[in-house]
């Protein structure tokens, strides 16, 4: 029946998330069990975008009437920030993967601590909150395990934009009346910058250029999803991104992309196990570089009339270069997964991570498995090796965890991986999705005492 409420929503989400599940009583944790070596065939479904989902549910806050998103892919995420919009006031309802968002009566303007610590992505929250209500206070989403990731470039754009903005006791307080379109140049590409200026110029008087905007698919899609809402914006997509501001913002029902990066972890989970396999949805276009890439390594992709796409194995798989880029460029989120693969790709490969500081969690687990993979700086070299083998590891970011899994798809023998909660952040029903291609997996609870990695 529809109309679930929010408190089913964890329920509808994995049944294994850890997110707020109280501590066991037992000091037990999930872990992953793979039994690598098995080839894939068959097809796949690919979920919605997570990083469109989230971002689009904050920006639902600009409405004033409700909004329905379809698509929306059923993760522990997506259970964080309906959590902290309804912490706000907006009512939400979900039935499988349609999730309505009524925010027409707002009632707060600041963002819990605890809930903002779990997901930096309800930062978002803070440009519509401040162009629909005048006032916002969001506490800093602090680091991560891959990074720093400061916002100063969101927080000097809203100034541009007229507001008042200062940082106390660790929550940023901003201010203003009415926001007023300006010229904003951004230092650096930033994905969550551009999308919270976006969101927040779609209210503002006048015009709003950005320049030097990110030009991520998850940036198109939001606009899009504005423009579905009344907004006026226009470049999202390119490094210049137009905003007439409107002063109101009507309901919508929008459907959400398909996830390039969940789109590429199969593909890398097919090249590494040199399998047969159809993804459906995706877009082709959003995953160019990856493409172009598995085309180097040795790998046949065709896209189909039907926003499918077939990847095949063409024998020898070579050794690449890699570097992490904004988009277009090669995506940061693929750097782990593609490591995986290259470490049992014939010769040298050179991996660059430019866009975070700290995203090798991976290397040292990878080389638990018998990887041989050495690391300088921003820089991994990895010598491919003939084959990798079945270890007891832990992932600790949501990609890091993903690629572990790709490599134990591969690997002789069992592999034991924990950190799952970070897996469940980002990958809807992955197992079972896994395991419809054929893999062996199956996710246990074992004794803390007794698993050590
Ligand atoms: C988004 C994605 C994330 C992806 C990343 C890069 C979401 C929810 N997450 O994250 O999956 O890996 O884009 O494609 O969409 N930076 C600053 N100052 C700022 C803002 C960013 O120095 O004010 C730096 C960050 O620390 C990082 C780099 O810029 O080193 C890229 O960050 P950004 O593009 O903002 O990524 P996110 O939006 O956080």
């Amino acid at each position: 029946m529809w109309c679930r409420s929010l408190d089913n929503l964890k329920a509808i989400s994995s049944p294994h998330s850890l997110v707020d599940q109280p501590p066991s009583k037992k000091a037990e944790q999930s872990i992953l069990e793979v039994w690598g070596g098995r080839p894939l065939q068959g097809k796949v479904a690919i979920s919605g975008a997570k990083n469109s989902a989230l971002v689009l549910m904050a920006g639902a806050l600009l409405a004033s009437e409700s909004c329905r998103l379809r698509n929306v892919p059923s993760l522990a995420d997506i259970q964080s920030m309906a959590k902290i919009l309804e912490t706000l006031g907006v009512k939400i309802q979900q039935d499988q993967d349609i999730l309505d968002l009524d925010p027409t009566h707002i009632t707060k303007s600041n963002a819990p601590y605890e809930l903002v610590s779990k997901l930096r992505a309800s930062f978002f929250a803070i440009g519509p909150l401040l162009a629909r209500m005048g006032v916002a206070k969001v506490p800093l989403p602090g680091g991560c395990a891959i990074g720093a990731r400061p916002v100063e470039i969101h927080v000097r754009g809203l100034k541009q934009l007229g507001a008042e903005v200062y940082i106390e006791h660790g929550v940023v307080h901003a201010y203003a009346s009415r926001l007023k379109g300006a010229k904003i140049y951004l230092d650096y590409p930033s994905v969550g910058a551009t999308e919270t200026l976006m969101m927040a110029a779609t209210l503002a008087e006048g015009e709003t250029i950005l320049e030097n905007a990110a030009q991520e698919p998850e940036v198109a899609d939001l606009a899009d999803f504005c423009c579905s809402m009344g907004a006026h914006i226009a470049g999202a997509g390119t490094k210049t991104i137009t905003i007439s501001g409107v002063s109101k913002l009507h309901g919508t029902d929008y459907s959400i992309v398909p996830d390039r990066i969940e789109a590429g972890t199969f593909l890398m989970a097919a090249a590494i196990t040199h399998s047969d396999i159809l993804l459906s949805p995706v877009v082709p276009e959003h995953l160019t570089a990856v493409i172009a890439k598995l085309k180097s390594i040795g790998f046949q992709l065709t896209p189909d009339a039907h926003r499918g796409l077939r990847i095949q194995s063409k024998g020898v798989h070579v050794g690449t270069e890699i570097e992490t880029l904004p988009y277009p460029g090669f995506p940061t989120d693929m750097q782990a997964l593609f490591m995986a693969l290259l470490t049992l790709s014939e010769g040298n490969s050179v991996v660059t991570e430019t866009v975070f500081e700290n995203r090798f969690g991976h290397v040292p687990e990878l080389v638990r498995m018998g990887a041989d993979i050495r690391i300088k700086g921003n820089v991994a070299v990895i010598q491919g090796v003939p084959f990798l083998s079945g270890a007891p590891i832990t992932g600790t970011d949501l990609r890091a965890t993903a690629a572990l899994t790709v490599a134990a798809l591969a690997a002789q023998g069992k592999t034991s991986i924990a950190g799952l909660q970070h897996l469940d952040r980002g990958y809807a029903n992955f197992e079972q999705k896994l395991r419809g291609l054929g893999a062996r997996v199956e996710r246990v609870q074992t004794p803390i005492s007794s698993y050590q990695s």
